[in-house]
C-alpha cells in the first residue's frame, strides 16, 4: 500500500510513513520519550474503549457535528500540536492546519512550529489554537 487514500486505519498510515520518511525522521515522530511508558499507557486506555454498536438505527446521515470553543465543527476532534512540522512536509505546519480544515475540524498550533502562526492560520475557517510552552534554562 503506497497511497493514504487506501489506509483503512492508523496501522495503515503508520506502514506508508515508515516507507516514505527517513528512518530516524520516522522513529521521532512514532515513538515516545524516556521508557516510553506514557505511550504504552496511553494505548492501554485506548484499547480498553470498546465500540457500542446502536442496532437498527439510521445510519444514513451520520452527523458528528458539535460545539468547540463556541465554533461548530463537524467532529469531536481536534488535530494534535506536532512541532518541527518541516521535518515530515515542506509544507509543514499549513499543509496540517489545511486538512483539519477541509475535514471541518480545529487545529492546535505547536509550540516549536516551522511555519508563523499567521502563515498557519490564512484561510482557516476554524482559527486555530496557539500550544505555548515554557522553557526555563537549568543552566
Ligand atoms: C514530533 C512531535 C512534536 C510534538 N510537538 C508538540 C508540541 O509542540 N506541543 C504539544 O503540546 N505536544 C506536542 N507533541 C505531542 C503530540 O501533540 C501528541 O500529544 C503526542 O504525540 C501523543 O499523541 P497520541 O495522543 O496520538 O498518543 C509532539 C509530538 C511529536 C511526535
Amino acid at each position: 500500500m503506497t497511497s493514504i487514500r487506501q489506509a483503512l486505519n492508523v496501522e495503515d498510515v503508520r506502514t506508508i510513513a515508515r516507507h516514505r520518511l527517513p528512518r530516524a525522521i520516522f522513529e521521532v515522530i512514532e515513538g515516545g520519550h524516556g521508557e516510553e511508558t506514557t505511550l504504552a499507557a496511553n494505548r492501554a486506555d485506548l484499547n480498553r474503549i470498546k465500540l457500542i454498536p446502536r442496532n437498527l438505527e439510521d445510519a444514513s446521515f451520520p452527523d458528528l457535528s458539535t460545539t468547540l470553543l463556541g465554533r461548530e465543527v463537524a467532529m469531536p476532534f481536534m488535530l494534535a500540536p506536532c512541532s518541527f512540522g518541516r521535518i515530515a512536509d515542506p509544507e509543514a505546519e499549513r499543509a496540517v492546519a489545511r486538512a483539519a480544515s477541509n475535514f471541518g475540524i480545529g487545529y492546535i498550533m505547536p509550540g516549536a512550529a516551522s511555519e508563523s502562526i499567521e502563515r498557519v492560520a490564512e484561510g482557516q475557517f476554524l482559527g486555530i489554537v496557539a500550544n505555548r510552552v515554557c522553557f526555563r534554562s537549568v543552566s
